[in-house]
């Protein structure tokens, strides 16, 4: 292979820049020359496929930075619709204008979807990213423990999954995705900030993170403290939920609860999907997971119990709600992150180059340390051929303490033990250089758009 092209689909992570380091470091050393395509497959769908030349002779191009979060070919959840075989056609074609002999793409299940049809004209890899670590399986074999159930669904169906088996961590295939650690850094900081006000106002805050339907994100919000942690695996059970709030008000007069986007009530319904609309791929946009909780603890608890017990406050104004967001996107990834985006990034070069085709790179735990492998994409999918969210496994998440439990533990330990670098600790000092003040944000994108080129003029 002469020249490979890359594309980073779906989601932004703070990891994506890291990872196009890696591939492109390793392309340097083979020869090969890498092309960067311009927002993800939206990128590909366009005629003239914006596109930048990442390594010119093999050197890479200045803007590569594995510190800078986002990514600087951009990204979009645009993706190739593998149904529709004159447009699978006419993106084949244009790559192959492009000459590239190889597509790697940097992504999440979505993203692996999208390339998949891709792969018939061309090989195509995936170095795997997202911050809501849910690309992956806890096990070999899960994948067969989903189910079609017939339903009134548009679609005519409906996927539940068996109970799943314990396992041991070095089962786990894909063990942390590239993003999950940063968010993780964001939103457990978060915890604490929040935790400090709340505890001075005698007041209840509800902090909503990311995940969709996987509950990893507030699991390692743990280390943050929170005093409650619900995930999207554990149904919410009113009672018992409302009798810990109580207790732990009762000791501390305060409360903070870590709710993740997804959670669902004991019907399998999403609680916060009330105004439930999609994004282009199709997911469902979580919004008001934690609003549904504050209304569930106004209602159960009442004002009597805050104006009487606490303060001269509703119980509508002591609880209060704050949702992380994007932030847990966003910024410079930590040193767990940029170490294992950019190895991820280089395995899958390697792969192309080794004649892989339609894998994904993985990260392994093996004997207590890390290693990077390879796996068909196939072995993620369904009988049925869908790919799903790797759930938190119930091994790692004690409902009755609604906390992380022993094996929980351990694995976010083997993660975080050593995910902060000296230089993550001593970064955040450039906040306040005095230049911040005078210079205005110098944007990449600006320097990217310098380097771009089209398909007629390049
Ligand atoms: O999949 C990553 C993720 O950040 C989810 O955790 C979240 O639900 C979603 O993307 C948000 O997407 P958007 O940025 O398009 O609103």
């Amino acid at each position: 292979m002469k020249r490979i092209g890359i594309l980073t689909a779906g989601g932004d992570t703070p990891a994506l820049n890291a990872t196009i380091v890696g591939a492109v470091h390793r392309a340097n050393q083979l020869r090969v020359e890498v092309v960067g395509i311009i927002k993800g497959f939206s990128g590909v769908l366009n005629p003239e496929v914006p596109h930048v030349h990442l390594n010119p002779l093999f050197h890479s191009i200045p803007e590569l930075d594995s510190t800078r979060g986002g990514t600087i070919l951009g990204a979009s959840r645009d993706y190739v619709d593998g149904n529709d075989s004159e447009l699978i056609a006419r993106v084949a074609d244009r790559l192959k204008r492009l000459h590239v002999d190889g597509l790697l793409c940097v992504g999440g299940d979505g993203t692996l979807n999208g390339m998949q049809p891709l792969g018939n004209h061309l090989p195509v890899v995936l170095a795997p990213k997202t911050i809501d670590n849910d690309l992956g399986l806890n096990y070999l074999d899960e994948p067969s423990e989903w189910v079609r159930e017939m339903s009134d669904k548009p679609r005519g169906y409906a996927y539940k999954k068996w109970p799943g088996r314990d396992f041991s961590l070095d089962e786990m295939i894909n063990y942390a995705t590239p993003g999950f650690a940063t968010a993780v850094y964001v939103s457990a900081q978060s915890v604490q900030r929040i935790r400090t006000t709340a505890e001075s106002h005698r007041r209840v805050a509800i902090i909503e993170v990311m995940g969709r339907d996987c509950g990893m994100i507030a699991l390692g919000t743990s280390y943050g403290q929170p005093d409650i942690i619900l995930v999207p695996e554990s149904p919410v059970e009113p009672d018992p939920l409302v009798e810990r709030v109580l207790a732990i008000l009762d000791k501390q007069k305060h409360a903070v609860l870590c709710v993740s986007e997804g959670i669902k009530d004991t019907d399998g319904q999403i609680l916060g999907a009330v105004s439930a609309s999609k994004d282009p791929a199709g997911n469902i946009q979580y919004t008001g997971a934690a609003e549904a909780v504050k209304r569930l603890l106004v209602e159960r608890i009442g004002d009597a119990f805050f104006t009487r017990q606490r303060r001269n406050e509703s119980a509508d104004a002591a609880i209060f709600v704050r949702k992380i967001g994007h932030t847990q996107r966003g910024g410079r990834p930590i040193l767990f992150d940029r170490f294992t985006a950019t190895q991820l990034g280089g395995k899958a070069v390697d792969m192309l180059l080794q004649g892989f085709h339609n894998c994904l790179a993985t990260l392994q735990y093996r004997d207590g340390g890390f290693t990077f492998d390879s796996i068909d994409a196939n072995k993620l999918r369904d009988r049925w051929g869908g790919i799903h969210a790797r759930p938190l496994s119930p091994t790692f998440y004690d409902p009755k303490r609604f906390q992380p439990s022993p094996k929980g533990v351990e694995y976010l330990r083997s993660i975080f033990s050593h995910a902060l670098g000296v230089d993550d600790v001593e970064s955040t000092r450039s906040l306040f250089d005095a230049g911040n003040l005078t210079h205005p944000y110098d944007s990449v994108n600006v320097d990217i758009n310098k380097r771009i080129y089209r398909l007629q003029d390049s």
